[in-house]
């Protein structure tokens, strides 16, 4: 029997990420105890917004969802992404608005609190700007020893960066909180563009999830036909990276890395061309990347397989709640044999 891993959740909902929370709702290996939000393709109280309706849409309303940083630890919010994931963040899509409304704690005490309750065994999972991991790492300086590990989605290793020529969009946009999470006394694992970006979710899986009974997977359907739109520019046909739901799968264990080294790594914050790109070093390559001492950034460089088939066959799979089995009252019992006795 699959005994699930605690996982907080900390994303900018965001179609991929809509993706990725469908996902690990799906996956027996997880077991989702708290989202928080962050301003990255929309503002966090508009991610908090899609994630709150989206929980309740899969009947996941026993998910606590905290409202997290809405600006950068430097700087403002930039507005978010609207020509990629659509003016509310979900393509257009509009959701039934949920009952539930967000936490009284921001994301980053939700964070800490999380870690402390599940004590080396929680997983976090960061798949938009870290700002809200970073501050949790402020409130609680032994939250490193408190996790048991960080996955995050961002960075370009070797691939060009989408933000500009070397930045991947989450590091972009909070490249302070990037490099304080990555210079934290953790192990992270790094799964970047040169990964995400090779992992493509094609017409035909989108035209299995619009066919499925589930409402979620069809409102995830409907979604990506405007993320494809987007996505059509860069592959020539209609498609997408799958950069968040692949971070999950990652995360859970239910993908296996093929490359993926585990090397030092910096986040550049200074304000010229480079500002946002993710410095790995990946110079062990030619050596067939021996340990170095100090090195506790694991860079998935690609895969085993081919992800999109296990990421539609989970969300198409139904979820199967663990069976709520009566309390065996045994006094009857007891008393008859007694009798018998
Ligand atoms: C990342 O940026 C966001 O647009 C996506 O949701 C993903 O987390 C890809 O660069
Ligand atoms: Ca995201």
């Amino acid at each position: 029997m699959t005994t699930p891993s605690p996982f907080y959740l900390d994303c900018d909902t965001g179609i991929d990420d809509a993706l990725a929370l469908a996902y690990l709702l799906a996956s027996p290996f997880a077991d989702v105890v708290g989202v928080g939000t962050v301003s990255g393709n929309v503002s966090a109280a508009a991610g908090a917004r899609n994630t709150l309706d989206l929980l309740a849409l899969a009947g996941s309303t026993d998910v606590p969802v905290a409202l997290g940083a809405h600006d950068p630890l430097f700087g403002s919010f930039g507005g978010g992404a609207p020509w990629v994931h659509g003016e509310n963040g979900i393509g257009g899509v509009q959701l039934t608005t949920a009952a539930a409304s967000v936490a009284s704690e921001s994301a980053a005490e939700m964070l800490v609190r999380l870690a402390r309750r599940y004590p080396g065994t929680l997983k976090v999972l960061a798949i938009g700007p870290l700002t809200n991991i970073a501050e949790a790492l402020r409130l609680e300086p032994s939250l490193p020893s408190l996790v048991h590990s960080v996955t995050v989605m961002g960075g370009a290793a070797l691939a060009p960066g989408n933000i500009t020529p070397v930045a991947e969009a989450n590091i972009f946009n909070d490249p302070e909180a990037a490099a304080l999470v990555l210079a934290a006394d953790w192990d992270v694992t790094l799964v970047p563009l040169d990964v995400t970006m090779n992992s493509v979710l094609e017409e035909t899986h989108r035209q299995q999830l619009l066919a499925s009974s589930s409402l979620v997977a069809q409102v995830l359907g409907e979604m990506l036909g405007y993320y494809f739109r987007f996505y059509e520019d860069i592959y020539g046909r209609p498609c997408s990276a799958m950069h968040d739901p692949l971070a999950a799968a990652l995360a859970v264990g239910a993908v296996t890395a093929a490359v993926a080294p585990v090397v030092r790594a910096a986040v550049d914050t200074s304000d010229g061309p480079g500002r946002g790109q993710t410095i790995c070093d990946l110079r062990g390559l030619y050596a067939g990347y021996p340990s170095v001492k100090g090195a506790r950034c694991r860079v998935v460089l690609s895969l085993e397989e081919d992800f999109a088939p296990h990421l539609v066959e989970t969300l198409l799979t139904p979820v199967v709640e663990p069976v709520e089995t009566e309390p065996v009252d045994t006094t009857a019992a007891v008393a008859s044999a007694a009798a018998v006795a």
